[in-house]
């Protein structure tokens, strides 16, 4: 396997990026970079979703055509991929005229499972889903996620007979064919496929114009979801080229409340297309902010970009990709953030490279390392299980490490004793690991890892400010 398909969800872009949305892109970016540094051919695809009322009434509402509002936050959601240093290599939006095209023949070669019929039932537009009654009825009428009550519609639209590809979809999850991460959601989707009826993908233009036509019939659009899910394969070339040579992918990144999409839409719209399911969908936990839901009503929202800005772009993939647990909800707070970044990032890496670095410098010392490096096969393990906060974990035990092996070994009183030849021999391997280690970081913390390759090239020259200097 030397070439592998990344993809991240595309957000809606209703709005700024905000902290949660750092999710995706954050540990799709750590695995790229791993793969790469593996020797892989790494394509790892990022985005926008652009249509649906959800964008078009905001757009209303603020008084913009909307094609100036998605484009102007498209452009938004650009610059934060890139503060965010992620190694993107193709970038999607899906008003894009070759994908709305592309779907457009999607839907054709899929009309043999597609039927017109009257829908009778609810929606909530915040989350762009249809909702049974049952759901409906659990939930009181209103969306827990939005607070906002479900919408009644009574329309004709084109259904999806997920009927068609139930057992074979179930079947690709039990044996592993598409594994589903974390596995309590893979048990979760089992249950939700056996419940899942045939799926409305259209709305008619009385109600929506912002989407896709739906081809032959102008009085339809595509549901949302349809044109957003085609991204992955629309921007590879289907269906005028041959995708094999990166389609199935070998990670999909989602967050737990689109997982359901992933699991039940999308494979069997692959099914009907007959493309092999992706590899792997990984679905990760929610950021609260103190416990809490993240909400511009709440006012707890958390600006990625205000803590990048004042603590620095390692500071903060290393805090979410390490104190966010990668599957499960994590809490950000701006305390646990600031006792992560003195208490180990300054303390624990900042002093290490300073301390070894310092002691070489004075004394002259050069190192030979012509180690080609390799990552353990621990940490290769935990990689290729998408346990990023584990690796991560496993990474940073060996910093802590070697800190308490210099304590141990003293090399400042070998210094001072003039045991010149047992100080190099120390201070040697003790760089020698510490670069090691450096490049397992590199996959989560690029910038700094380069930096650290940097001081020790011979002459070893320390850091003039710190590396992550204490506010
Ligand atoms: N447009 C759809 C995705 C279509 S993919 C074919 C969508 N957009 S979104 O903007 O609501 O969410 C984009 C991604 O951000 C999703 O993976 C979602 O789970 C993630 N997150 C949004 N808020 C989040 C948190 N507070 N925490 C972690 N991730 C969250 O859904």
């Amino acid at each position: 396997m030397d070439k592998v398909y990344i993809t991240t969800a595309i957000p809606y872009v209703n709005g700024n990026p905000h902290i949660g949305h750092a999710m995706d892109y954050c540990l799709a970016d750590v695995l790229a970079r791993y793969f790469q540094m593996s020797g892989k051919e790494v394509k790892f695809q990022a985005g926008t979703d652009e249509h649906g009322n959800k964008i078009f009434q905001k757009a209303k509402e603020l008084g913009v055509s909307v094609e100036e509002y998605t484009s102007e936050n498209t452009e938004k959601f650009k610059d934060f991929i890139h503060k965010l240093g992620v190694s993107y290599t193709d970038f999607i939006r899906t008003t894009d005229t070759e994908h709305e095209k592309r779907c457009q023949e999607i839907w054709r070669k899929l009309s043999d499972h597609i039927y017109l019929a009257k829908y009778e039932g609810y929606y909530c537009t915040g989350c762009e889903r249809f909702v049974t009654k049952k759901e409906f009825d659990e939930n009181d009428g209103v969306c827990p996620d939005h607070q906002k009550p479900y919408e009644k519609l009574e329309e004709e639209n084109y259904y999806f007979r997920i009927a068609d590809f139930k057992n074979k979809i179930r079947k690709a999850i039990i044996d592993g064919e598409m594994v589903i991460l974390p596995e309590f959601r893979k048990k979760e989707m089992l249950r939700l496929l056996e419940e899942s009826p045939d799926v409305s993908i259209s709305r008619p233009t009385t109600q929506l114009t912002w989407g896709v036509p739906v081809p032959d019939d102008d009085t339809q659009v595509m549901y949302v979801w349809i044109d957003a899910l085609s991204n992955y394969i629309t921007i590879l070339g289907y269906p005028e080229k041959d995708i094999s040579e990166w389609w199935p992918a070998v990670a999909q990144f989602v967050g737990k409340d689109i997982l359901r999409f992933h699991a039940i839409i999308w494979p069997a719209m692959l099914l009907g297309l007959g493309l092999p399911l992706p590899k792997t969908v990984v679905s990760h936990g929610m950021i609260l902010a103190d416990g809490q839901k993240m909400s511009k009503s709440i006012g707890n929202v958390i600006d990625p970009v205000e803590v990048i800005d004042k603590y620095g772009l390692d500071a903060f993939r290393y805090y979410f990709l390490r104190h966010i647990d990668t599957f499960s909800d994590s809490d950000f707070t701006w305390a646990k953030f600031e006792e992560a970044y003195n208490n180990e990032l300054a303390n624990d890496l900042g002093n290490l490279v300073q301390r070894l670095a310092t002691l070489a410098s004075k004394n002259g010392i050069e190192i030979e390392d012509n180690n080609t490096r390799n990552f353990s096969g621990e940490y290769k393990e935990l990689m290729e299980k998408f346990q990023f906060s584990k690796a991560f974990d496993l990474v940073w035990e060996k910093v802590q490490n070697l800190n308490k092996r210099i304590d141990e070994e003293k090399p400042w009183s070998l210094a001072k004793n003039g045991e010149t030849e047992e100080l190099k021999e120390c201070l040697s391997n003790l760089i020698s690991d510490l670069l090691s280690v450096n490049y397992e970081l590199s996959p989560f913390i690029p910038a700094t890892t380069e930096k650290i390759f940097e001081v020790f090239k011979n002459p070893i020259t320390p850091p003039t400010t710190p590396l992550f200097p204490k506010n």
